[in-house]
């Protein structure tokens, strides 16, 4: 991936993260994902007095995409952090995992997990969830 590129959705990511609705726990999360066709979808975590109904930084910004017709990502930043912090490493859960697997190529889906647009880690999701359960398996 081009460097301007994951600078970019990092940017994004910082941004979504501002409208983090996280009174529970008061950790924000923002997400930037990437789609083939090359635009971007961003998304906050979303929390619920009933705890459950919760929807992740991640799943929000997908879930967004999907709806608009857009079913192929090819990469996704996600910032978050405790609130009143610049940002930390939030590696994604693993139900959002799940869902990535279902809307992505494993072995090239780069996630990347930053605290700011120079300090990032860059992972398959291969490498995040190895051995994944998807579509193929019922084929
Ligand atoms: N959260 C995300 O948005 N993404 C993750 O991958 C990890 C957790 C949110 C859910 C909840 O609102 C808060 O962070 C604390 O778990």
């Amino acid at each position: 991936m081009e460097q301007k590129q994951i600078e970019e959705l990092i940017k994004k990511a910082q941004e979504a993260r501002e409208f983090s609705y996280s009174p529970y726990s008061n950790y924000m999360v923002g997400a930037a994902a990437l789609t083939a066709e090359g635009d971007i979808y961003t998304g906050c975590n979303i929390e619920n007095a009933a705890y459950g109904p919760t929807n992740c930084a991640e799943r929000t910004a997908i879930f967004k995409a999907v709806s608009e017709g857009k079913r192929k990502f090819t990469a996704i930043a996600i910032v978050g952090g405790k609130r009143g912090s610049a940002g930390d490493y939030a590696a994604p859960c693993g139900v959002c995992r799940q869902v990535m697997m279902e809307f992505c190529d494993p072995q090239t889906m780069q996630i990347i997990v930053a605290k700011s647009v120079t300090e990032y880690k860059l992972f398959t999701l291969l490498q995040l969830l190895p051995e994944g359960f998807g579509a193929a398996n019922l084929e």
